[in-house]
C-alpha cells in the first residue's frame, strides 16, 4: 500500500518539530544562556501537539496574523480552516526582555528544559474578543474563558522544537503519535477510520454511537483526551482503565485502536468540535464522531451547535467527514439503544441519567443500571471513586 492510501494531514504535510541529535546538542549547549519561559500544563501539551504533527500545519505558537484570523473567521492567515487559537500567552514582565529573532528556552511546568522557541512575534490581544468569538461567551465562569482571563496578556509566537518525546508516564503503550497511527491504519489495511474524542468515562450511549459508526467504516480510533481537564472531570487513568475493560468484553479488538490524545480540553463546544476533527485528521482518521453537546460545558451551547458549525465550511474543505449522532439513550420500548431517529419512544420510555446523578450514585457505591453503563465499567468507576474519596480525605 502506498502513502497515498492514508488521508492527507491538514495542510497536506505532517509536521515534525522533534529535534535531531545535532540540533539537540546545539540547544543543550546554549540552554544555560537562553532566556527562559516556563510553560503551564496547557502550553506544554500544545508544544507536544505541535511537535508531533497533531496540530499540522502549525509549526509553532501562532503569530498575530494566524491568531487574528482564527479568532475572527476560523481560518489561518493562508485561509486554511482552524478554529482554536494556539498561543503561548505570558505576562508583559516575561515578554518585555525577549528580543525578536532570538531563541527562547521553554521549560515544562516543573522547570525542566523542554523545547525551544524562535521568537518571531510578540503581541497583545483582546481577551474579551477571544472569549466571545471562540467560546461564544465572555462569562468568566466558563472554564475555557477563565483560562484566557487568567493567562498573560502577551502572546509569544514563532516556530518551536521539542527536545525529547518522552513516553507518557502513565500510558506509555497508548502513546501513538500521528506518524504511528497512520502507519498502523495502513498496516491494518484500513481505508476508512473513525476517530472518537472523549473526556468522560465510557457509557452505553458512547458505545452505541461508536458501534453505529463502526458498521460503516474499517476501524475505530478511540482517542480519549488525557491533557488538562477541569478539576471535577474523572481522571484520565480511571477513564483509560474503563476503556481497557470494555474493549476486553464488548468490542472486536482487531477493529479498534485505543490511543491517548495529549491535548488540553478547552470546553469550547462547537469550535472545539472542528479542532478535534482536524486533530484526528492529522492522526489519519477519515471520519470523526460528533454527538450531542460535543466538548460542551454547562448551558453555554445548544445540544447540536457543535454539529451545525460544520456547515460553515464548504464540503471537503475540512478534509475529514463528521459523523453526527443525535442524543442516544436506552429505549425500554424497543429494548435497545436508540435515538429519536430510530425509536418511537416518549421521554418516559427512555433511560436517562444526568452526569451529576451518575456521579452521586457512584460516590454512594450504587451501580448505575446496565442500560446506562456496562456493569464491569460501573464496578471500576465505583472502585475508583472510592479510592479518590479516600485520597481526598487523606489530604
Ligand atoms: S466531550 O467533551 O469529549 O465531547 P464526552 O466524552 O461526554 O465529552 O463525549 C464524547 C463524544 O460522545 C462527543 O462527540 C459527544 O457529543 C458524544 N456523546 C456523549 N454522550 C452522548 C449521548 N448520550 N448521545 C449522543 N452522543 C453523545
Amino acid at each position: 500500500m502506498s502513502n497515498l492510501d492514508t488521508i492527507a494531514p491538514h495542510g497536506s504535510k505532517l509536521v515534525s518539530r522533534l529535534v535531531n541529535p545535532i540540533q539537540k546538542q546545539e540547544f543543550l549547549s546554549k540552554a544555560e544562556h537562553l532566556p527562559r519561559v516556563r510553560l503551564d500544563e496547557r502550553a506544554a501539551s500544545d508544544l507536544v501537539m505541535i511537535a508531533i504533527g497533531a496540530f499540522s500545519p502549525l509549526t509553532g505558537f501562532m503569530g498575530r496574523a494566524d491568531y487574528d484570523r482564527t479568532v475572527s473567521e476560523m481560518r489561518l492567515a493562508n485561509g486554511l480552516p482552524w478554529s482554536i487559537p494556539i498561543t503561548l500567552s505570558v505576562t508583559k514582565e516575561v515578554a518585555d526582555p525577549l528580543s525578536l529573532g532570538n531563541l527562547v528556552r521553554l521549560d515544562d511546568p516543573q522547570g525542566n528544559f523542554m523545547g525551544v522557541l524562535e521568537l518571531s512575534d510578540k503581541y497583545s490581544y483582546d481577551k474579551i474578543r477571544e472569549a466571545t468569538n471562540v467560546y461564544r461567551t465572555n462569562d468568566e465562569k466558563h472554564p475555557g474563558v477563565k483560562v484566557v482571563y487568567e493567562q498573560g496578556g502577551v502572546n509569544l509566537a514563532g516556530d518551536i522544537w521539542l527536545l525529547d518525546r518522552h513516553p507518557h508516564p502513565e500510558f506509555p503503550t497508548y502513546q501513538i503519535d500521528p506518524i504511528d497511527s497512520r502507519a498502523m491504519f495502513q498496516a491494518k489495511g484500513w481505508k476508512t477510520v473513525v476517530g472518537f474524542q472523549t473526556r468522560n468515562p465510557i457509557h452505553r450511549a458512547h458505545e452505541y454511537i461508536q458501534k453505529c459508526a463502526m458498521e460503516t467504516v474499517d476501524g475505530l480510533f478511540l482517542h480519549p483526551l488525557v491533557g488538562a481537564t477541569k478539576e471535577d472531570d474523572i481522571p484520565a487513568q480511571v477513564r483509560m482503565r474503563c476503556y481497557e475493560i470494555i474493549l476486553e468484553h464488548y468490542y472486536p479488538q482487531e477493529r479498534v485502536i485505543l490511543a491517548i490524545n495529549p491535548a488540553a480540553m478547552r470546553y469550547a463546544g462547537p469550535r472545539e468540535a472542528i479542532f478535534h476533527a482536524l486533530i484526528r485528521k492529522n492522526y489519519g482518521c477519515t471520519h470523526f464522531i460528533v454527538g450531542r453537546d460535543h466538548a460542551g460545558v454547562g448551558d453555554y451551547y445548544r445540544t447540536y451547535d457543535a454539529q451545525y458549525i460544520f456547515s460553515e465550511f464548504a464540503p471537503g474543505e475540512l478534509g475529514i467527514t463528521p459523523m453526527m449522532f443525535e442524543h442516544a439513550f436506552y429505549c425500554k420500548l424497543t429494548q435497545g439503544m436508540a435515538t429519536t431517529k430510530t425509536s418511537p419512544s416518549k421521554p418516559e420510555d427512555r433511560v436517562h441519567l444526568s452526569g451529576t446523578k451518575v456521579r452521586e450514585m457512584l460516590r454512594k457505591g450504587i451501580q448505575p443500571p446496565p442500560e446506562f453503563s456496562r456493569p464491569e465499567v460501573a464496578a471500576e468507576l465505583i472502585r475508583a471513586m472510592q479510592e479518590i474519596q479516600e485520597t481526598l480525605y487523606e489530604i
